[in-house]
């Protein structure tokens, strides 16, 4: 939550952070600010409530001439509304620092009492402007910008990654980070901070990670990176993989909707290098050691929200081709149950940030407790991802949409791969087996570019459906989380009641919601792979139909056995049981997006979300 940018060097101040800024606003859309040196040795702010387009028609009526220094900030509210007085940057020393923040003080309210008995006068609401005051008002008493920060940051609790700058010491920014990311961007004769690293992937690949608790200070000729206590750190440096067009909306209405095209190449580049002669082998599982692999008796999925779904969809294949068994348990309940955890559970997160919160913790308590733990990841670098033993990365490329989509089918593929990697060393599976998942998973890009042709067909149905108040959706087997997914992304972005049920639950209350023309998804399994699974689907449709349902049938491309009872049929193609949940998803992504534009929405930035959940 919160995206946070700084620059240092000769170039646009203001182009470098706002560009950061774009590309960091799935982080939070409720307020943005940037703060800049001028050539009178003053900063100067400008901020914004609302969208980051605000704060640019702000800068268009009363633009800043900045020098060589700058921090920006995008907003997702936590302490204090969305306003423009709550917005960062805040200041501190008469105006003459200004800092940014991303995270949570959780002794605020102690800080704030100290800072109006040194006299100071706050005017937001945020924990955000106790810090500027205090960090102000001892760089007031005589110290410099890094050893003020030294002072201060042991002090605060909660969460947060800091940036702040000062008029007297120009070139030069100034950053911390507690449970919250950071990192840096190396350019040539000029620097940069963000949160991540699509913050400054349009100017240089050049990045480093800053590790928790650590200082990093950055001036265009130089970065420098030590410990709170002052112990210099030395940091290496990683190419990021992503390019800036990657990051861009290129001609699509919207990054949903580019993202849901990229999903072919997004599911074949999680794949690449990873499948060898029919065989899966995942080099970053070596670390761990295959005798880990072999011992483990269990395995836990942890994950929020949609990578939650995309575990539960892991379980089935990993249990099926791994034979042990695999459950998933929701990141910000893990550790309040008091799991039982042995030296022979493996466990394994999934989240496409690296950042969320529930989840770093989760993985930090299993760490802890020597539990072995792998990441599923899409952003290179991120904490979690590096707090874990081993890390799988998905290469989806950035995804900049807040409703997860094509993350969502690299995050499934990534935990076939792992399901066919442990298979693999624990000898589960037979050969014939191995080479029919791996046959499968060679043809999906193509298969997928037929589900994302759906496209039109769909976009039909949801212009018919704008109206529509509350959607049902039902699946069997791996079809329950597609069912899950779908309800979820509709909510999401089109604001909308859904739900999805486990379609064998149905009769066990949730039929009573059924009525005339209650529009209802009903996600059907393969009738040549899963032929009982599919009768039992196929009667399921027959029941709500009978009560009046408007069925909407997701099936396989040759299935007919639904027409009688369907309203609608959406074909996609053949594929193994385990494999379908991939492309059925597909088709609901679609629906979210159109009802959402449908009904004038923001697909890509929708209410009281961000992406990236970096508080608990
Ligand atoms: C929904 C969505 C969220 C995320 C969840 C976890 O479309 O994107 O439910 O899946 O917040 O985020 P990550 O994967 O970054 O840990």
């Amino acid at each position: 939550m919160c995206g946070i940018v700084g620059y240092v060097g000769p170039n646009d101040t203001v182009d470098a952070l706002i560009s950061g800024l774009r590309r960091l606003e799935y982080r939070g859309y409720d307020s943005a600010g940037i703060a800049v040196s001028t050539p009178e040795g003053s900063i100067t702010t400008r901020k914004k409530a609302g969208k980051l387009a605000r704060l640019e028609e702000l800068l268009e009526v009363q633009p800043v001439e900045a020098t060589n220094t700058g921090i920006g900030h995008t907003r997702w509210a936590t302490h204090g509304g969305p306003t423009d007085v709550n917005a960062h940057p805040h200041l501190g020393d008469d105006g003459k620092l200004a800092l940014i923040h991303n995270g949570i003080i959780e002794n605020f309210a102690a800080l704030r009492e100290e800072a109006e008995a040194a006299g100071i006068a706050l005017e937001s609401e945020t924990d955000t402007e106790v810090v500027a005051a205090l960090l102000g008002h001892r760089v007031a008493q005589g110290e410099d910008l890094e050893s003020a920060f030294r002072g201060l940051v042991p002090r605060l609790e909660g969460t947060f990654t800091l940036l702040a700058m000062h008029r007297d010491e120009p070139g030069k920014v100034v950053s911390a980070r507690h449970n919250s990311p950071l990192v840096v961007g190396i350019g040539e004769g000029e620097n940069f901070l963000g949160s991540d690293v699509a913050a400054f992937v349009s100017f240089t690949q050049r990045a480093v990670a800053v590790d928790e608790d650590n200082i990093a200070v950055i001036t265009p000729e130089e970065v420098r990176i030590s410990t709170f206590a002052g112990e210099p750190v030395e940091f290496e440096e990683f190419e990021v993989a992503w390019d800036a067009e990657a990051a861009d909306k290129g001609g699509w209405s919207s990054f949903m909707a580019k993202e849901i095209n990229d999903q072919p190449d997004a599911v074949a580049n999680t794949i690449r290098g990873r499948l060898h002669d029919g065989q899966v082998e995942i080099p970053e599982l070596t670390a761990l050691g295959d005798e880990v692999l072999r011992n483990i008796d269990r395995i836990i999925i942890i994950a929020c929200g949609t990578a939650s779904y995309a575990g539960m969809t892991g379980t089935y294949a990993i249990e099926q081709w791994a034979r042990v068994p695999v459950e998933v348990q929701l990141s910000h309940e893990f550790r309040y149950r008091d799991p039982v955890l042995t030296d022979r559970t493996l466990l394994i997160s999934v989240s496409q940030s690296g950042e969320t919160m529930d989840t770093l913790m989760a993985v930090k308590y299993a760490v802890e407790r020597g539990v072995k733990t792998i990441s599923v990841c899409n952003t290179q670098s991120a904490t979690i991802p590096r707090e874990s033993h081993a890390a799988v990365y998905t290469h989806a490329g950035p995804e900049v949409a807040v409703a997860s989509t094509k993350a969502y089918v690299a995050q499934i593929t990534a935990l076939y791969l792992i399901g066919l990697h442990i298979a693999r060393v624990r000898g589960t599976m037979s050969a014939e087996e191995t080479q029919q998942a791996a046959h499968q998973l060679d043809e999906l890009p193509e298969k997928f570019r037929e589900a994302v042709a759906t496209h039109e067909q769909v976009a039909q149905l949801a212009h018919w459906m704008a109206d529509t108040r509350s959607v049902l959706f039902l699946g069997r087997h791996v079809g329950y989380p597609t069912a899950l997914e779908g309800a979820l992304k509709l909510k999401e972005i089109a604001y909308i009641h859904a739900e999805g049920f486990a379609a064998g639950e149905l009769k066990h209350g949730p039929i009573a919601l059924i009525d005339h023309g209650q529009p209802v998804f009903v996600i059907v399994p393969s009738p040549r792979t899963a032929p009982i699974m599919h009768s039992k689907v196929v009667s399921n449709i027959q029941e709500i139909r009978a009560r009046g349902a408007r069925v909407i049938a997701i099936v396989e491309v040759g299935d007919t056995s639904v027409l009688p009872y369907a309203d609608d049929v959406i074909r996609l193609p053949l594929a193994d049981a385990l494999f379908e949940p991939l492309l059925q998803v597909v088709p609901l992504q679609w629906f979210a997006l159109e009802l959402s534009t449908a009904k004038g929405l923001d697909v890509d930035q929708p209410r009281n979300l961000a992406k990236s959940v970096t508080v608990e």
